[in-house]
């Protein structure tokens, strides 16, 4: 299934605190922006990949990205906006090719595998939109307004992550409709599903796919991508 994929850049990274633009902080080397890219290189459906990158650091986002060889698809940096939504969107817009699939991955996401990239891709394919996710491992509580909390069935519950994937028009309706109705959403599922298009099919990830937020996250992760590739030599 011919796939474009738009890789969310385009974030200020504040609660990181690094001093720069998250997408371009580097673990050993190489900006998270790219690690996150590359588990997608060997995925044979992707035909065009959008990269949304910071209005202000369009060419540092391009460098980061220079020497990557994607047989087969064309790679593209282009200008974000203020919120994820709106990034998303701007990238949306740029699809050149003819798909039927967009998959939609966090540049802050450096830990997802191929595995369920695949999953994610067959999981859109056969419902027409589909999220990778994790169980939670601690209780979960909803405080309301008035102070009071109450239990939430843990397992029910599922942590939304990316890469998330949909139908090319259905994607496309989401993001029309929510722009048309000022629906902001944290995800792009919540957008496909406040437009009444789909049903999202919940993808369990194969292994932690940690989003880097804050500088503890980061740790967590450069020592993660490290043992990996020790134990991949
Ligand atoms: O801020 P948060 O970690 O939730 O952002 C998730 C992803 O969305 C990150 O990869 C970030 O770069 C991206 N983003 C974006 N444009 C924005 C804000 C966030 O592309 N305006």
């Amino acid at each position: 299934v011919r796939t474009a994929l738009i890789v969310p850049a385009a974030g200020s990274g504040v609660r990181l605190g690094a001093g720069r633009q998250k997408a371009l902080v580097e673990i050993d080397g190489r900006a998270l922006v790219r690690l996150a890219l590359e588990p997608f290189v060997a995925v044979a459906h992707i035909v065009e990949a959008i990269v949304v990158a910071p209005r202000g650091a369009m060419a540092e986002i391009q460098n980061a990205l220079k020497g990557m060889t994607w047989p087969g698809c064309e790679l593209r940096v282009v200008a974000g906006g203020e919120t994820r939504q709106d990034s998303v969107r701007s990238g949306l817009g740029t699809i050149e090719s003819e798909v039927s699939l967009v998959c939609v991955h966090d540049a802050a996401r450096p830990l997802v595998t191929q595995a369920t990239i695949m999953r994610v891709l067959a999981a859109a394919a056969e419902h027409g939109a589909a999220t990778a996710a994790s169980r939670p491992s601690d209780s979960l509580r909803v405080v309301r307004e008035d102070g009071t909390t109450q239990p939430v069935d843990r397992d029910k519950a599922w942590l939304v992550e990316t890469p998330q994937a949909f139908g090319y028009d259905l994607f496309k309706r989401a993001h029309q409709h929510a722009t048309a109705v000022r629906f902001a959403g944290t995800d792009d599922a919540s957008l496909v599903e406040a437009c009444g298009g789909a049903t999202i099919a919940v993808v369990e990830s194969d292994a932690l796919n940690l989003k880097i937020t804050r500088p503890e996250d980061l740790e967590v992760v450069s020592v993660l991508l490290r043992t990996r590739s020790t134990r991949t030599l």
